[in-house]
């Protein structure tokens, strides 16, 4: 009976992920569409324009060069200023220089970090900036003076870098990348919003799922800068209520550009809630797929099929431990960190709310759970 219940839950996600994908808007995403440019007979002003189009496109420069403090905020400051102390730092004058840097910048990102930014704990010796001209972002040299002409034109400075010639490769038409990143991006909304698990977590009008706030009607609370905040900076600002260290910081590194843009409009688009009539049945849990469903453990691990990957898959626990250490493992989730997981992303608060009786029928169920 309980496992049909479990069965039933999952199909019950498995339809609200078919019937959701069916109202969503059609969002379209501008990144995602390649960027043709010809460079045969490019002047100064275009590989400008050019490199003003790959600095938040292709480069996905401003994922971190934007106001979130993980890089320089170079779109906003006073480049001018900031190149003169950078040269200053580094020996060298002059607009030539200016090129060098930041061609040095993008090739070999660690060679110059700027104080404060550096990888953590390594003292400003490693730049958590990837190299712009490997895989995945893989400017090729006409983009990359783009890039340096836009900057240096930015600065208020006559642009150095050389024109492109018959001979260079053209701009070719990849599509937006960032670090580490190989795959395609998504430009579908609900493959967006699946491939980094945010109704796992989040009620977006329907999911139900509450470990974070629901995004309903979120344009209410957010503008847009507050919301980019939210998903590239999930600690700087903690929603009231929730707790912090759970939302994944990496969004950030994993998402493209144009995957972070439609979710953004996805969420500025979602209107507020409408409250189901439906009385809530606040009754005690008598069986474990209740518990299941009040903490939410399908959310993040696969159940007998409901295919979330955030956790370690259940099916077959028992092989892996016994009842106390299982008990163990879901009251103190960071004591010990399954290898291929991340710490604290499993909630810590289950031994406090769960009952015993809540429990006992949950261990029953998660020790019988076939391979
Ligand atoms: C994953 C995040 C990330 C991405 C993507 C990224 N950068 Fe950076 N960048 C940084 C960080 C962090 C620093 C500061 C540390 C350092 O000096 O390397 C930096 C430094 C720089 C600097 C030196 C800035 C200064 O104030 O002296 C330049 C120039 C630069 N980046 C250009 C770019 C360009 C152009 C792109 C896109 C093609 C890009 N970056 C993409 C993170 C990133
Ligand atoms: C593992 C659970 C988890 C996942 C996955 C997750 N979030 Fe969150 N999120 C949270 C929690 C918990 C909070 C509240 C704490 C905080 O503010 O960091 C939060 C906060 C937020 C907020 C701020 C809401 C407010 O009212 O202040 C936004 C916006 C948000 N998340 C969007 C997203 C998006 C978009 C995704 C998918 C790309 C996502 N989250 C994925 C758990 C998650
Ligand atoms: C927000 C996502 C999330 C939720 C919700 C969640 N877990 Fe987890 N769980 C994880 C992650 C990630 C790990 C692996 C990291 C670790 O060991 O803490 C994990 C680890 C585990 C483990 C250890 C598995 C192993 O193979 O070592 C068990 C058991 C477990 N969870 C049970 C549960 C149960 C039962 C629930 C519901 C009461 C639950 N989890 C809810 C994310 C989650």
């Amino acid at each position: 009976m309980t496992f049909l219940r479990v069965i039933g839950f999952s199909l019950a996600l498995l339809c609200f992920y078919a019937i959701f994908a069916h109202t969503l808007p059609q969002v379209e995403p501008d990144l995602s569409e390649p960027i043709e440019v010809s460079t045969d007979g490019l002047d100064m002003a275009g590989m400008i324009s050019l490199g003003e189009d790959l600095f938040s496109g292709k480069g996905t420069c401003t994922l971190c060069h934007n106001g979130m403090g993980r890089a320089p905020d170079t779109l906003e400051m006073d480049l001018a200023v900031t190149f003169a102390d950078r040269l200053e730092a580094v020996g060298g004058e002059g607009p030539a220089a200016v090129e060098d840097y930041i061609r040095i910048s993008m090739l070999e990102p660690s060679a110059y970090v700027v104080a404060g930014f550096g990888k953590k704990g390594t003292n400003d010796t490693v730049s958590p900036m990837p190299v712009v001209d490997a895989a995945p972002i893989e400017l090729n040299t006409v983009e990359m003076n783009a890039v340096i002409a836009f900057l240096q034109d930015r600065a208020g400075m006559e642009p150095t870098v050389p024109l492109p010639t018959a001979e260079d490769t053209p701009v070719d038409e990849a599509p937006v990348g960032g670090e580490g990143m190989v795959e395609a991006p998504e430009t579908d909304i609900i493959a967006a919003l699946d491939k980094f698990s945010c109704s796992a977590c989040h009620d977006l009008n329907g999911s139900g799922a509450d470990l974070g706030p629901p995004l309903g009607g979120i344009s209410a609370r957010m503008d847009r800068t507050a919301l980019m905040g939210a998903i590239l900076d999930p600690n700087s600002q903690i929603a009231e209520g929730y707790d912090e260290g759970l939302m994944p910081d990496t969004l950030g590194e994993d998402m493209h550009a144009s995957e972070l843009l439609l979710i953004i409009d996805h969420l500025l688009n979602l209107p507020e809630p409408v409250l189901s009539e439906e009385p809530e049945d606040d009754g005690p849990i008598t069986d474990a797929a209740g518990v299941i469903d009040e903490y939410g453990c399908a959310g993040c691990h696969d159940l007998e099929g409901s295919e979330a990957d955030l956790g370690p898959k259940l099916n077959g626990i028992s092989a892996r431990m016994d009842r106390e250490a299982l008990k163990a493992s879901i009251i103190d989730p960071n004591a010990e960190i399954t290898e291929g997981y991340e710490a604290d992303m499993m909630p810590d608060y289950f031994g406090d709310d769960m009952s015993e009786g809540e429990m006992t029928l949950l261990l029953d169920y998660l020790m019988k759970l076939p391979e």
